[in-house]
């Protein structure tokens, strides 16, 4: 017999325990938990090994996927591992009379090697790289799978690596983590070793609308995996909101049954690629005579100090602190001050008398307020943070001449391109794009087209997706992108679209911006290029 708390069949555990502990502990722990009807449909996978008799969870939490384990079978046994006390105290009180449910205070990485399980189900924790000892699990990693993985890798793709080697013939592991991996450059290897293991069946992508998870950033998917030689294809599915996941559980059910529109096999999957051009219509396939936006020029982050508090100035701190000019760099901090798509000097102008951060401290003259201020920043330890301690000297800024164009890092509606006319310096707010050779000529063209619509539809593609419609490029992401090529068009349609955009640039700095001309431009641009 089950004890009646363990028939705790919603997230009421998890909300009790939200309440009470603070926010503080739960990011330190990544304790962002898995909504009910979300176990549930994981769990139905799990049990689908009619041989099931052991169930690992790797990051126990409350026990949320125990909980709905125990509401369908109250035999098998399950093992836990939970690094925290305070959340595993609360799991023991709910889990107190089961008998068949153990849970470790232990760190998952560095222990059970030696186990395997006949079902392993899991939501790991989410850490970048400098939030866990990233070198000792690597390591671990290295010694028990022989594979050598970047030391970007998110520690919920170890979780996950590890799993897949300690799954059981026939045993079946699901497991919900943030898609980011799929597209990302340290994705590539863990992908890899997915194919190469050939256990992966289902990638469900979630394309909510809200998050799945309360207040974390990220999107999420369910990874389904089975040890059973029954297929050697994935397949994938998107599903829109959590009331989807009914249907999908009668599809799952006949697993190994059925075919579906998106399944690729083993040998068909590239790790090299963002596997979003498999469950996600590309957009750009609906365009002709596209090529890489390298071929035209560079992206690179802006300028990142270290410390931005002590680095950034606006008029009065340098009054304060007697700066004069030549020891300022002409930068732009935040994003929030540039609005339109020109920033001119004018605008820089207008910007320095309302007192906005617009400069950088640097030292390039020694006087004594510059000398003063140096003194400043070493007694207050600036020069022994991360950025500032690998520079030489410390209070030297990044070498990054300004660029003729910015663009946005992180978006909801699109990317945003600025065309710099004030030609001053950026920071990481925005990245900075230095044209080549090969576009200088066409500079105008080029940035008419990327304040198109079509230009935006197709970089979409190579977005990373942050929940809440929050998107983020980094400047590799917009390297690799797509984009028309210029000298397919001809003299007189170039003609036409650079007097529109002429047009559109006077009626934006004089403050009335014709989104016609825009419209006309985007035009233009898909008349030549859709296919
Ligand atoms: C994302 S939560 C998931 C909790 C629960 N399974 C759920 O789905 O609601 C991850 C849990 O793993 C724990 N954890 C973090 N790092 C861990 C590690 N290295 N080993 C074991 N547990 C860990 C955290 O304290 C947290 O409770």
């Amino acid at each position: 017999m089950l004890a009646p708390n363990i028939e705790i069949i919603s997230n009421e555990p998890e909300r009790e325990y939200a309440q009470t502990v603070s926010l503080e502990h739960r990011k330190k722990y990544a304790q962002f938990f898995t909504p009910f009807v979300v176990a549930e449909f994981m769990t139905n996978w799990i049990l689908g090994n009619k041989q099931l008799q052991t169930i690992l969870d790797p990051a126990f939490g409350l026990g949320i996927f125990a909980r709905a384990i125990r509401q369908k079978n109250a035999d098998c046994f399950i093992k836990g591992f939970e690094i925290d006390e305070t959340i595993l105290h609360e799991a023991n009180a709910i889990f107190e009379h089961e008998k068949n449910t153990s849970v470790l205070l232990k760190d998952y990485m560095f222990n059970d090697w030696g186990n395997h399980y006949d079902g392993i189900i899991c939501n790991p924790p989410y850490f970048k790289f400098h939030d866990y000892d990233n070198k000792s699990v690597l390591k671990e990693i290295e010694e028990n799978l022989g594979l050598k993985l970047n030391g970007f890798t998110n520690l919920y793709t170890l979780f996950l690596l590890k799993s897949a080697y300690q799954l059981n013939k026939n045993g079946r592991s699901a497991y919900i983590i943030p898609s980011e991996f799929l597209n990302s450059d340290y994705g590539k290897l863990v992908k890899s070793y997915l194919i190469e293991n050939r256990l992966l069946r289902y990638i469900i992508v979630f394309d909510f609308e809200e998050n799945v998870f309360d207040d974390a950033l990220t999107t999420a998917s369910i990874l389904l995996f089975a040890n059973d030689n029954k297929k050697s294809e994935v397949e994938f599915i998107n599903i829109k909101s959590p009331d989807e996941l009914q249907s999908l559980q009668i599809k799952i059910q006949s697993y190994p049954k059925g075919i579906a529109k998106k399944t690729f096999s083993f040998s068909e999957l590239n790790p090299e690629i963002k596997w979003r051009s498999y469950y996600q219509k590309q957009n750009a396939t609906r365009f002709k005579n596209l090529i890489p936006f390298s071929t035209y020029g560079k992206v690179v982050r802006g300028i990142a100090t270290g410390a931005n508090e002590y680095f950034t100035f606006n008029q009065s701190k340098a009054k304060e602190y007697n700066i004069d000019e030549k020891n300022l760099l002409p930068c732009i901090t935040k994003s929030v001050d540039v609005s339109g798509s020109f920033f001119t000097k004018k605008n820089f102008e207008e910007l320095k008398q309302q007192n906005k951060n617009i400069f950088l401290f640097n030292a390039i003259e020694q006087t004594e307020a510059s000398s003063k201020y140096i003194l400043k920043g070493e007694a207050e330890k600036i020069n022994k943070r991360f950025l500032t301690a690998s520079r030489n000297p410390w209070y030297a800024l990044e070498k990054r001449p300004p660029s003729p164009i910015w663009v946005s890092v992180f978006n909801r509606n699109g990317l945003r391109f600025i065309r710099n006319e004030a030609n001053i310096s950026n920071l990481t707010t925005f990245h900075c794009i230095y044209l080549n050779l090969f576009s200088q000529p066409k500079a105008d063209l080029l940035f008419a087209y990327l304040l198109t619509d079509i230009s935006k539809e197709i970089f979409n593609d190579n977005r990373r997706e942050y929940g809440n419609g929050l998107h983020k490029f980094e400047p590799n992401d917009i390297n690799k992108a797509l984009m028309v090529d210029l000298y397919e068009i001809s003299k007189t349609d170039e003609e036409q679209i650079l007097s529109l955009y002429y047009a559109y640039r006077e009626s934006e700095l004089s403050g009335n911006a014709n989104a016609s001309l825009l419209k006309k431009i985007n035009g233009i641009f898909l008349k030549l290029f859709t296919k």
